[in-house]
Formats: structure tokens, C-alpha cells, sequence
């Protein structure tokens, strides 16, 4: 796999785009279609290596899968086995949700170890030892987790000690079918807890209180089929914004939720970007001068996303001032910093926070992405730069992304996808 992105920059994005179904809903929600006792159909599924790699592993469990363009439907009545194929949980740790899934459906689950990526160590203790709190055995053995309820689950209060997305919508999913009321204190409040709950719920289940300190599930004993539209990606709207921000450009996003991406527009109102939100849609109009933005700290939703940090961090070097960058969700979520160095910012990194002075100009040449989010932070600044770059690892940003290069094109942008390095890219 060695597509790149050859982008020629200094271009204003101007234009409206719709934003796809989120790829951090789509992934537990297929996940959740297995405790159905009938076909699901999700509307809105973004076209993604990640969720092609889900519905791999749903197929292997022996689930039937037909997707249709954007839409999904999932029959698991042939569901016959628990076990998530070693390889496809390699290539995907977020499958993790599987666990949660099938130990409601099947009282029983096996695994391989997630393992840790490259933007950290990622551990999953929240998850395993809150399984146990439900009753369920966990063994874990030669990097396998298998986990067990012979006699189900039974419902309990579990207090999370950090608010972790994955953790939470496994304990979600798990307690469904388990026996009286389970109740989850400080859970993550992301919307795509909400999504996982109202998805549930239309399936029959008895969930409230996501998006708050504190969800309720009272045990039931079966899901029926569903249709449901997944929400809008809040990160994917919110890295096309920063696109538009950095072009100086005019970018209408329909398809978005502005509430989901409130953090993100108060730090580009900072920095003297206009933003006009409607009720399904957002219009950024970038400032013929920037102002700077202060400081950025990640933290849990409502919190600045940890998610949309690589995008910002690209914005701020261009802005008229210093912005520090404080990560606080992963351990080493700055490798975007080193090549945007080689494009001329300039950036001071410490433990866990980066030091960016503004203005400068960046100049566009070959840079290489090592993570998803890494990736869509090389896609901003290679927009906003002067020149052609060209960006590889297209495979990480194809994992969260469809269709990236067409979506940006719709915009005005002047990129295009090469499977191989042609000359008159290479003294770009
Ligand atoms: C979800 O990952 C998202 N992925 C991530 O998006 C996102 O960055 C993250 O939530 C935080 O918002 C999906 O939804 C598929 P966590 P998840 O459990 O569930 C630590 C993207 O770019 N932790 O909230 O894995 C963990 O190490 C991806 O789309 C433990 O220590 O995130 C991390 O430092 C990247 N022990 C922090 O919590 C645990 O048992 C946040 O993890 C679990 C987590």
C-alpha cells in the first residue's frame, strides 16, 4: 500500500461538503448489531479500511453482512462463533468492543491483546477489571483474553476510574442482558456514548443517562432489529474546518452537529475565524489576519478533543503569536510535530506539550504520515503551505477519511492520489 496525497497549496478551500457518518459510532454500533435477535440496518456508514475491517470480523464470527453504498444491513442469526480472528484484531484494536458484545449475546468472548499503537500504550485494565465486577471470568493467556459468564451477568454499580470511550461502551453493552441494574459512574460523555445508547434503546434495551456522570441499564432479555442513522463524525468536520480556517477559505459543512464540535469553534473564534452555525450545518469564513489561540488542553468530551490536537497544532503555526498544546489523553500523540518541522514550524516539544510560534510560512515538500489523526495534521498544512507536498501513509489516513482527496477537491483544493512517485513530483 504506497498511495500518496501530491497537493499543491496556497489554495483558499471554498465551498460546502457533507460530513460522513461517524467512524467512532459506526465501529461499537456494528459491534452492537450482534445482540440483535434480528437484522439491523445502519444508515450513514462512512466507507472506511476500519469498518471494512469490523464487518471482516463479523463475517468471520458468521455473521451475513450487505452493504449498500453507505448503508448496512446485519443479520447475526448464523452467529456461531465468539472468537475475533487474531489477525483482524491486530490490524484493528478498536475491535475491542467485540468483547462486550459477544459476552452479552453469547456469555462468552476470546480475544487477542489490542496492544498498544502509535500514538500510545492504550492499555484495557478499565475494561477487564469492570467485566469481572459484572461477574464475567476473565483469563488471559498467551496475549489471549478469554472472558466468561457462564451464568450471565449480574448487574452492579462500577465507578470508572478515568471516563475511557472503549470501556464504557463495553460495559454498556455488556450489562444489557445482565441481571438487574447495572449503573456506570463517570462514564465517557462523548456523543458517541449517546449514539451507542439510543441505539440500544431502539432495539429494546433500558438505558439511560448517557452523556451524563452517570448511565443506568436495567437488565433486559432480548434486542430486536433496527434501523438507525449514525451520527455525523464530529472529528472528520472538525479537521475540514481547520482546512478551510488555514486556506483562508469560505467552507460550508452540512451534516455536522455544532453542539459536537462547540470546543473546536470557540479555540477558531480565537483565533479571528468566523464561524455561523444553523441547526445541521456550520459555515467557517477564515479572517484576512489571524489572531493566535493561547493554550490547548485535551480533555474528555466536552473538552477539547484529543482527536482534532494534530489538526490544531498544523493551524497554529500559522497564527500571529505562541500557542501551547497540552496532551493530556495519550503519551506520545506529537509525532506530526517532526514533520511539520521539515515544512518550516516552529515547534518546541516537551513532556507531553508543545511550544508553537507563529507566524511562519510553511513550504511544502515530502512529509510522512504515522497515525490517523497525524496524517489529516500533514493533509492541513500541506493546504496551507506554499508549493506541492506529498504526503504518505495514506493508508492511516484512509482509516478515518473516505474519500479524502475528492472531498477536498470538492472544496477547490489541488490534490490528487498517486499509487507511485511520478518525476515531476520528485523535485517538488
Ligand atoms: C476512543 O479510543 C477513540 N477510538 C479514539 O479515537 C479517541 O482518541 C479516544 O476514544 C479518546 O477520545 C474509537 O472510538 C474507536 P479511551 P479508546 O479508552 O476507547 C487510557 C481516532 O483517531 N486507558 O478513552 O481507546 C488510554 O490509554 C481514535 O479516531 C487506560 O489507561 O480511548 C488513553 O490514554 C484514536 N486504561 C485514555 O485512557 C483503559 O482500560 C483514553 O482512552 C482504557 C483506556
Amino acid at each position: 500500500m504506497n498511495d500518496k496525497l501530491v497537493i499543491s497549496g496556497n489554495k483558499k478551500l471554498n465551498g460546502t461538503l457533507n460530513v460522513q457518518g461517524a467512524k467512532n459510532s459506526a465501529l461499537p454500533l456494528i459491534a452492537a448489531a450482534i445482540m440483535a435477535e434480528d437484522e439491523v440496518e445502519l444508515i450513514d456508514v462512512p466507507k472506511l479500511k476500519d469498518v471494512t475491517t469490523m464487518l471482516e470480523i463479523l463475517k468471520r464470527l458468521g455473521c451475513k453482512v450487505v452493504e449498500r453504498g453507505n448503508v448496512l444491513l446485519i443479520d447475526n442469526r448464523t452467529l456461531t462463533s465468539v472468537t475475533v480472528p487474531e489477525d483482524l484484531m491486530k490490524e484493528m484494536r478498536s475491535s475491542i468492543v467485540l468483547l462486550g458484545a459477544l459476552l452479552a449475546k453469547k456469555n462468552k468472548a476470546m480475544v487477542s491483546y489490542p496492544g498498544g499503537c502509535a500514538i500510545g500504550e492504550r492499555p484495557i485494565e478499565l475494561h477487564l477489571m469492570n467485566f469481572q465486577r459484572l461477574g464475567c471470568e476473565v483469563e488471559e493467556k498467551e496475549n489471549k483474553i478469554i472472558a466468561k459468564a457462564p451464568l450471565g451477568l449480574k448487574g452492579t454499580d462500577i465507578e470508572l476510574d478515568y471516563p475511557s470511550v472503549g470501556a464504557t461502551e463495553n460495559l454498556m453493552m455488556s450489562s444489557v442482558f445482565a441481571q438487574g441494574i447495572t449503573n456506570i459512574i463517570n462514564p465517557a460523555k462523548e456523543p458517541e456514548i449517546v449514539d451507542l445508547q439510543n441505539f440500544l434503546n431502539a432495539m429494546g434495551a433500558k438505558i439511560e443517562g448517557a452523556g451524563t456522570n452517570n448511565i443506568k441499564i436495567i437488565g433486559v432479555n432480548r434486542l430486536k432489529g433496527t434501523k438507525h442513522r449514525i451520527n455525523p463524525d464530529r472529528i472528520v468536520a472538525g479537521t475540514y474546518m481547520i482546512a478551510g480556517a488555514i486556506t483562508g477559505g469560505n467552507v460550508t459543512l452540512k451534516n455536522v452537529i455544532p453542539e459536537h464540535v462547540s470546543s473546536l469553534t470557540d479555540k477558531l473564534r480565537e483565533a479571528g475565524v468566523n464561524i455561523i452555525e444553523g441547526d445541521r450545518s456550520l459555515t467557517i469564513i477564515a479572517p484576512e489576519k489571524f489572531n493566535k489561540i493561547e493554550l490547548i488542553k485535551t480533555s474528555p468530551y466536552p473538552g477539547f478533543p484529543t482527536d482534532l490536537q494534530p489538526q490544531i497544532l498544523a493551524l497554529c503555526t500559522v497564527l500571529n503569536g505562541s500557542s501551547l498544546i497540552v496532551e493530556n489523553i495519550f503519551e506520545s500523540r506529537f509525532r506530526h510535530v517532526e514533520e511539520l518541522k521539515k515544512m518550516g514550524a516552529d515547534i518546541m516539544l516537551g513532556d507531553g506539550i508543545a511550544l508553537v510560534r507563529g507566524p511562519t510560512k510553511l513550504t511544502g515538500t515530502k512529509i510522512k504520515a504515522s497515525d490517523l489523526r497525524a496524517g489529516a495534521s500533514l493533509v492541513i498544512a500541506a493546504l496551507g503551505a506554499e508549493g506541492v507536498s506529498v504526503v504518505e501513509g495514506l493508508e492511516h489516513i484512509d482509516r478515518g477519511y473516505e474519500q479524502i482527496e475528492n472531498q477536498l477537491r470538492r472544496l477547490g483544493a489541488k490534490v490528487e492520489r498517486v499509487k507511485w512517485f511520478e518525476d515531476k513530483y520528485e523535485n517538488a
